[in-house]
């Protein structure tokens, strides 16, 4: 009896320690919100390139379009002769200095628009807090300009640092900024009007085999830019889908999203 019982609690401790290791051996997925910066009032200069540079390569999502090619301008390498974004952001708007400028250009991304580029910059004040958009300001100051953020830029209310924006409702974008496509999808009402799987209305075109008719580009433009063209046979329907998605996801949903929908072949 005794010895039978020491040995089920052997198998269970046994069991208990192989399934542990087992879970040590899973590599952690990587979290997808944007990191909590923790930028204390005394934050250096240097600290804020740092966080402004983990941001801008990761989870802020800016990679997504800059430095692709011709969706958006170069910011870490020269633009049209105009250096790097730290060399020209002074020169961008009349009696604005550059950190103004960046700051605008995150914030209120449609205030200038950069000629020869679609406004389709989403509004970073969303889906960042005000330390990560100082971190970001003075990152890129750094590219090829001279950082002049401080700590005193930075808003002392709005510790803890880098957690949820303002709007909060447990997380930036839509869906408390979850990358789960079908969630983002009907989350943002997307099935309100499109069908996808047999899921979904009949007043937009069925997404199931999107993938097989727009690549993963005229996907983000037609979420973008809704009416910068129109769906084949649905000419009565332009202007009905909603132009706001670009403010409402953040980046990363939003290429979770298209990447999602270009693969629906
Ligand atoms: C969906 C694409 C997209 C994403 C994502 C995006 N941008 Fe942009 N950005 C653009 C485009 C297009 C322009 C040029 C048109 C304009 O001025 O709005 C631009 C302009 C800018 C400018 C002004 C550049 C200049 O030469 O004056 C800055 C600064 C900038 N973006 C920073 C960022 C940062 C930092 C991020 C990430 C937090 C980011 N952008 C994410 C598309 C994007
Ligand atoms: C209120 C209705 C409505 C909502 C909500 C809506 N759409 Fe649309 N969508 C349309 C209509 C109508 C069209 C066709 C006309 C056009 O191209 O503008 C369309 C076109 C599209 C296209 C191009 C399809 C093709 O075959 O060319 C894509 C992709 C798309 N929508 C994705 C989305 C996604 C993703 C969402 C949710 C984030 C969404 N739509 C939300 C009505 C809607």
């Amino acid at each position: 009896m005794w010895a039978t019982n020491l040995r089920i609690i052997g198998i269970v401790i046994g069991t208990l320690a192989l399934y542990t290791l087992i879970a040590n051996k899973i590599p952690q997925v990587q979290s997808e919100v944007p990191h909590a910066l923790t930028l204390g009032a005394n934050v250096t200069p240097e600290q804020l390139v740092t966080a402004g540079d983990q941001l801008y390569h990761g989870a802020g999502g800016c990679t997504a379009c800059h430095g692709l090619g011709t969706r958006a301008p170069n910011l870490l390498t020269d633009e049209k002769g105009q250096g790097p974004i730290g060399a020209r952001c002074g020169k961008r708007e009349p009696g604005k200095d550059c950190k103004a400028y960046i700051h605008e250009s995150l914030t209120n991304p449609r205030a200038f628009v950069v000629q020869g580029y679609e406004p389709i910059m989403p509004e970073m004040g969303r889906t960042l807090s005000p330390q990560q958009l100082w971190a970001l300001v003075a990152f890129l100051e750094s590219n090829g300009g001279t950082v002049d953020v401080s700590a005193s830029d930075i808003p002392a209310s709005t510790t803890p640092a880098g957690g949820s924006p303002p709007g909060g409702g447990g997380g930036p974008g839509i869906a408390g900024g979850s990358t789960d496509p079908m969630t983002m999808i009907r989350g943002a009402g997307c099935t309100a009007c499109h069908k996808i799987s047999g899921e979904g209305g009949a007043i937009g075109p069925d997404l199931t085999h999107v993938g097989s008719r727009l690549s993963a580009n005229l996907i983000r433009e037609s979420i973008l830019q809704p009416d910068a063209k129109t769906a084949k046979g649905y000419e009565k329907f332009k202007g009905v889908m909603p132009k706001t998605f670009g403010h409402q996801f953040t980046a990363e949903q939003l290429e979770a999203l298209v990447q999602f929908l270009a693969g629906h072949k």
